[in-house]
């Protein structure tokens, strides 16, 4: 799971200002280590975040084609010598690459038969050498079509060979797509790299591949050459800065009410036919199953509640246990729910029961997505860009165009106060959640208990505690504590209980249960002490206010012990391998 990019341009442009602005849009798919490699020859790649590698790099230094990648480790482990690019022992052939080569201990065994000697332990280097022994006898675009044959996995590959300006560029599984410029073209993993630059877009499909050069590229699959023509893509103009912010968590959190405004003018306007068509889908299906993993999941486990409540048979099953805990038929509509559009496990899900012939809705914030490019139809929720790894906009919006789909179908549920409510919420809160966060700073373990809809609100709070404050933390159903995790609840233990009237008794009847063997219990609710909610929240109202106050504590805690925030360790914002 990385991020590629390649430029070829007719005038020489520079590596800083160019590559590595580009590189840079892309660091929330990987950020362990980071490199480039121009056509001159000159590389260079260094662990740690794109700054360090931009650091070292001469302002002066100029190219008319290079390459440039961020690394989140699979293979190898994170050094200096296992960053990308990657090249044959003559360094004619320089590489990048985003996924995994799964059978690449044989592959490498047969190079190293045949005289290869690999000096990294990344599953990439068998794909330069692979293609510098195929090229000893056969163009490039003969070369990776036998490389379709032989690898088994996932990748995004580009490549170029010294002192040449044509770029190469394959994939299958992960993503890849072309930006189109006067005079210059881009390849990189998502249209973020090139958003500053051009509307005009190229998607690659699996086993395809193209040769680009300045001022043209051609694709080919295995069959032939294909005639691909650009789509424009329409932009979010607004520049992505952290502006007052210490953090891109904090600005996200604090730009949810523009945010679920946008997404709900745009249920009601240019989404509105689209919202009933998917409600018509649903009417139709015999099962509806919310396909997604972490947060996207948490937001499933709310549309399967609210659809549930409506009467249909509806469930939401982890992404990568789909197959195992669901039955699916061609009667069955699957909801894939991905902020990003581009989870493996998803995506490979998707791919694994087409022949079902099952309806697909995604509901993504990347239009034009591997994801939302494999549906039947869609729902944008319009989140805006989110850089930090951790989802915060993005899941608000995923609720509220849950919301919508429930309202069209019949549920007594208003949007047009949210925005207001999380404004206040968040006013009303933010010092609240630092005196708290405070308090919960040094804790090990922290327990968040709900019930009906704040049961995924605990998951989810308990989620953000783990990713950004790495504090253990569990989120769980209330009435499932005294079936085993109550053992677990020693004194001083705190404990989130997320109270909304519909839940109340449930709620303080647990509560009780481990106030009595001596937790710390604090509650998100009307009669909180710790917080101020607005009056008479909807059940649905209550969802969003309690995940904000929950998202601010992690991000708080987080804060108080210096942790990177907007990059957590081990993690990337777009999980592109299985
Ligand atoms: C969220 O805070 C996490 N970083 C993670 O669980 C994420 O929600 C998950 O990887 C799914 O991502 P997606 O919505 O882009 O598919």
């Amino acid at each position: 799971m990385c991020g590629i990019v390649g430029i070829t341009a007719e005038k020489p442009f520079s590596v800083k200002g160019e590559l590595i602005l580009a590189l840079k849009k892309l660091e929330y798919r990987g950020y362990d280590s980071a490199g480039f490699a121009t056509t001159e020859g000159v590389y260079d790649k260094e662990v740690g975040s794109i700054d360090v590698l931009e650091s070292r790099i001469n302002p002066k230094l100029k190219t008319t084609t290079g390459i440039a990648h961020t690394r989140w480790a699979t293979h190898g482990g994170v050094t200096r010598v296992n960053a990308h690019p990657h090249f044959d022992s003559e360094k004619g052939l320089f590489i990048v690459h985003n996924g995994i080569i799964e059978n690449y201990a044989q592959l490498k065994a047969q190079l190293e038969e045949r005289g290869y000697k690999f000096i990294t332990k990344t599953d990439t280097e068998v794909i330069v050498n692979y293609l510098h022994e195929k090229m000893k006898t056969m163009s490039p675009r003969q070369a990776i079509l036998s490389f379709f044959k032989d690898a088994k996995g996932t990748y995004a590959v580009v490549f170029f060979r010294k002192g040449e300006k044509t770029l190469y560029a394959f994939k299958k599984d992960s993503p890849l797509c072309l930006g189109i410029c006067d005079g210059e073209m881009i390849l990189a993993s998502d249209i973020y790299a090139f958003s500053h630059k051009t509307t005009r877009t190229v998607f690659f499909e699996d086993y395809e591949l193209a040769e680009v050069t300045p001022n043209n590229y051609q694709f080919y699959n295995r069959s032939g050459k294909l005639d691909k023509k650009p789509v424009e893509i329409e932009w979010e103009r607004e520049p992505v800065m952290k502006r007052r912010f210490k953090h891109f968590m904090l600005k996200e959190i604090y730009e949810q009410p523009v945010a679920a405004q946008r997404l709900i003018r745009s249920l009601r306007t240019t989404q509105s036919h689209r919202v009933k068509q998917i409600s018509k889908m649903i009417k139709g299906a015999k099962r509806i199953l919310f396909l997604a993993c972490g947060t996207s999941y948490h937001a499933s486990l709310i549309g399967a509640y609210l659809l549930s409540r409506l009467g249909y048979e509806a469930h939401a099953v982890i992404a990568s246990e789909f197959e195992n805990f669901s039955v699916i038929d061609n009667k069955t509509l699957v909801f894939a729910v991905s902020q990003s559009g581009e989870t493996m496990d998803v995506i490979s899900v998707l791919k694994d029961i087409k022949h079902y012939k099952p309806k697909i809705v995604a509901i993504v914030n990347y239009p034009y997505s591997t994801v939302h490019r494999m549906a039947d139809n869609y729902i944008e929720i319009m989140a805006g860009q989110e850089i930090c790894v951790a989802a915060t906009k993005t899941f608000t919006n995923t609720l509220i165009a849950m919301y919508e789909l429930a309202r069209v179908l019949g549920n007594h549920i208003s949007l047009d106060r949210i925005p207001a409510k999380i404004k206040e919420v968040i006013s009303k809160n933010d010092l609240r959640v630092r005196k708290l966060a405070k308090k919960l700073s040094n804790n090990k373990d922290i327990f968040v208990l709900g019930h009906r809809i704040s049961y995924p609100i605990a998951r989810e709070v308990a989620l953000k505690l783990k990713e950004i404050s790495y504090i253990h933390a569990e989120g769980m159903m209330a009435g499932e504590l005294k079936h085993g995790t109550i053992a677990l609840v020693e004194p001083g233990v705190p404990v989130i209980g997320l109270i909304h009237e519909t839940n109340r008794e449930r709620m303080e009847s647990a509560l009780q249960e481990v106030e009595a063997h001596g937790a710390d219990v604090y509650t998100i609710g009307n009669s909180s002490k710790q917080f101020e909610l607005p009056k008479r929240l909807n059940e649905e109202e209550y969802s969003i206010a309690a995940t904000i106050i929950g998202h601010l504590l992690s991000y708080y805690i987080a804060r108080n012990n210096n942790l990177p925030i907007d990059k957590p360790r081990n993690l990337a914002k777009s999980v592109t391998v299985k």
